[in-house]
């Protein structure tokens, strides 16, 4: 399904069963422990277009290869980081393989037995408001909510007994703070899939070690009063320090890109 163009030498593959990495175009795997992200962009730029339900799938313009990647990327995963602006404009979502590419849904399963992952990756809410629907799904099954510790005790009367818990101090998490918490919870290949808010913080703090970036042949446009924005939301990061990105590969699917960055974009 995906055409390997480039790809360095030398990177760790994981042992994949082979139709995974038929379909993958070649093997996949990292150097632990990592945080790395998944994104799906337009030609222009946009990732994020708020409020408006499932828009990965809209800029992907529905691709299979897309969603074989972000289903091979979440059973790589020992947890799936999002914040609560994606879980609320992702209705009906579960952030798992099986979701996203059920068609290879027991060769995922088979992965993870290979890496002895447990059966589905840790996913991790981050919010500060607590604005949380108590009846999305992705609430139902062990999730792991990090709340500020003001919000967990009204928060624990809304959500399920299944839910655990991580609540912090200040008025916003310490981003620093639940990577060590995490790896603590013996979680060392953490996947973001949170939106732009997000994932500009993680990079202004150096936190994010990996990116996979799939490019769509869409244009979304920004339209005068809209909010739509590219990965890195709320920073700003040009010409501050040493920002690089270094390819590691590229494939593709038809006129899709599928791009893998080792990331060095802290702001020094
Ligand atoms: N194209 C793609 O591949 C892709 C991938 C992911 C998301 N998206 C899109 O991005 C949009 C969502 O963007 P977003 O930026 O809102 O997503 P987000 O970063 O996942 O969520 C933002 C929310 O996370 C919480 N948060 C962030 N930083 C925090 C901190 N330091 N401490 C405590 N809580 C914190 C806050 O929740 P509270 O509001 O509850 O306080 C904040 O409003 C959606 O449209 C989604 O579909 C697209």
């Amino acid at each position: 399904m995906l055409e390997l163009l480039f790809q360095e030498p030398g990177l760790v593959e994981y042992p994949l069963p082979e139709r995974l990495s038929q379909h993958y175009g070649g093997g996949l795997g990292f150097q632990e422990p990592l945080w790395y992200a998944n994104f799906v962009s337009s030609l222009d730029g946009v990732v994020s277009v708020p409020g408006r339900a499932h828009v990965g799938s809209l800029l992907s313009a529905h691709s299979q290869a897309d969603r074989f990647s972000m289903a091979l990327l979440r059973a790589c995963a020992d947890a799936v980081v999002v914040g609560a602006g994606t879980l609320r404009d992702s209705p009906g979502t579960l952030w798992t393989a099986e979701r996203a590419y059920p068609s290879l849904a027991s060769e995922f399963q088979e992965l993870r037995r290979r890496l002895a992952r447990s059966p589905q990756p840790q996913l991790v809410v981050v919010t500060r408001s607590g604005e949380l629907d108590p009846t999305h799904p992705a609430l139902q099954e062990g999730v792991l909510v990090v709340a500020p510790d003001a919000k967990v005790g009204q928060l624990k009367d809304r959500l399920g007994p299944s839910t655990s818990w991580l609540g912090y101090p200040g008025p916003q998490v310490d981003w620093a703070w639940l990577a060590r918490q995490l790896l603590a919870r013996g979680l060392r290949a953490v996947l973001t899939e949170a939106g732009p808010t997000t994932m500009g913080r993680l990079l202004e703090l150096g936190l994010v070690d990996e990116l996979f970036l799939t490019l769509a042949p869409t244009v979304a446009g920004t339209p005068v009063g809209y909010q739509r924005s590219g990965f890195a939301g709320g920073v700003d990061l040009l010409g501050k320090g040493d920002a690089r990105a270094h390819l590691l590969a590229t494939r593709r699917a038809g006129d899709h890109l599928l791009l893998r960055y080792r990331l060095d974009t802290a702001a020094k």
